[in-house]
């Protein structure tokens, strides 16, 4: 087991800078460097952080050269696969943010490369280190629903279209979908155990990013390019069906609770603070949740008491700390491709459908 984890970070906006709060509470953890792209910013990233003497680099491959035994992949979501597969290829546990990439080319190659290579693959979900998520899927595994064979999550913002690398496409390849759907997926595939999807029938719409009554492309940083509505019938091998929305604006407060029914019961996940404009997202608070049940003939609802709630830095660093072990270790990975190219095979289908106004098939090749 290695005493001392030597990590570097790729990417050095927004989100790296979670990453490196949780790394930086690690007495166990040495940054050694970090990367970005764009002349400057990841000197000023470590220095913000009073990493003066880290060395700093516009270019991946000589952060790589330090041999680092770990590195957060924190790029916009088209340059995920790019990379980690370039880590992997050099030695290097990786931990890439959410959604594992846009399309599911992409997600294949990641999942061949870990597996060549044999290095950690984790993806980002920390709603999953939440408890309330987690007693979520105990419930639904339980066996108390008896089998599962309609989800729908819904959520979503009335008021919540992010700016800058989030809403272009050739960045971020997706928009609500990718940013906030893909926590609404984890929970409903994680929750049942992940399954291959079959078809997906989806539709996807722009009219809020669009439209400067609601989207200001100069105040937002950024010509809008991606979905902003997103909903979508998929079918999986099983015959399980998930009904999914997501948005990140609408004329609505939410596009619905999650609810999972099952022909023993249903569990039903009311959507966390539909009241907020910008509340609405699984991305770690959930809502009451009831279960509904037949007692000796009569239909009963229970309240189901939520765990005491870990707030959403906890989760992040719980993200964090569970890479570290594994990458300690050489124990599994923490949230694998196994899992999460189900969840991408689903977004790649939505935009493969939406585009074109049609079912598709969705087919995850052998890897
Ligand atoms: N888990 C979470 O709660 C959470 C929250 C926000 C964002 N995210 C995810 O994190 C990712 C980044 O989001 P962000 O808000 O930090 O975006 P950002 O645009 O602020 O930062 C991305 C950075 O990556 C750099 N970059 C792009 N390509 C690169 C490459 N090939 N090599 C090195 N650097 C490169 C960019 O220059 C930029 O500085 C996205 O995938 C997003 O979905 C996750």
């Amino acid at each position: 087991m290695k005493e001392k984890l030597r990590i570097g970070i790729v990417g050095t906006g927004g989100i790296a800078h979670a990453h490196m709060r949780q790394y930086l509470q690690m007495e166990d953890v040495e940054i050694v460097g970090a990367s970005d792209i764009i002349p400057g910013k990841a000197r000023a990233f470590l220095d913000e952080f009073e990493l003066n003497k880290v060395p700093a680099f516009e270019n991946n491959e000589k952060l790589y050269a330090l041999e680092p035994d770990g590195v957060s992949v924190c790029t916009y979501n088209t340059q995920h696969h790019t990379c980690a597969c370039e880590a992997m290829e050099r030695g290097i546990d990786v931990l890439c943010e959410k959604p594992m990439s846009v399309t599911l080319d992409q997600a294949v190659q990641m999942a061949r490369t870990q597996k060549k290579t044999g290095r950690i693959l984790t993806i980002g979900f920390q709603p999953r280190y939440g408890e309330n998520m987690q007693m979520i899927k105990h419930l639904v595994r339980s066996g108390e629903l008896g089998h599962v064979y309609y989800i729908q999550t819904g959520g979503g913002r009335r008021r919540g279209i992010p700016g800058r690398t989030f809403v272009q496409k050739d960045l971020a390849g997706v928009g609500c979908l990718a940013d906030i759907g893909c926590y609404g997926l984890d929970m409903a595939l994680n929750a049942v155990g992940y399954r291959k999807p079959v078809t997906v029938s989806a539709y996807a719409s722009d009219y809020f990013g669009k439209n400067p009554k609601y989207y200001d492309p100069i105040k937002g940083k950024g010509e809008f390019s991606v979905d902003d509505f997103t909903c979508a019938l998929v079918r999986f091998e099983d015959g399980l069906v998930l009904d999914f929305r997501m948005s990140w604006a609408m004329h609505m407060d939410t596009m619905g609770d999650t609810l999972f029914l099952g022909t023993e019961g249903g569990l039903k996940v009311k959507s966390p603070n539909p009241d907020k404009l910008w509340g609405g997202a699984w991305d770690g608070g959930v809502g009451e949740i009831y279960l509904y049940k037949d007692i000796d003939g009569n239909p009963v609802e229970v309240h189901v008491p939520k765990k005491d709630e870990d707030n959403k830095q906890n989760f992040f660093f719980k993200k964090v700390r569970a890479f570290c072990d594994a990458v300690k270790t050489n124990g599994p990975s923490p949230i694998p491709w196994q899992e999460i190219i189900n969840n991408q095979a689903i977004i790649d289908g939505i935009i493969r459908s939406s585009a074109a106004h049609e079912e598709v098939k969705v087919v995850i090749p052998e890897i």
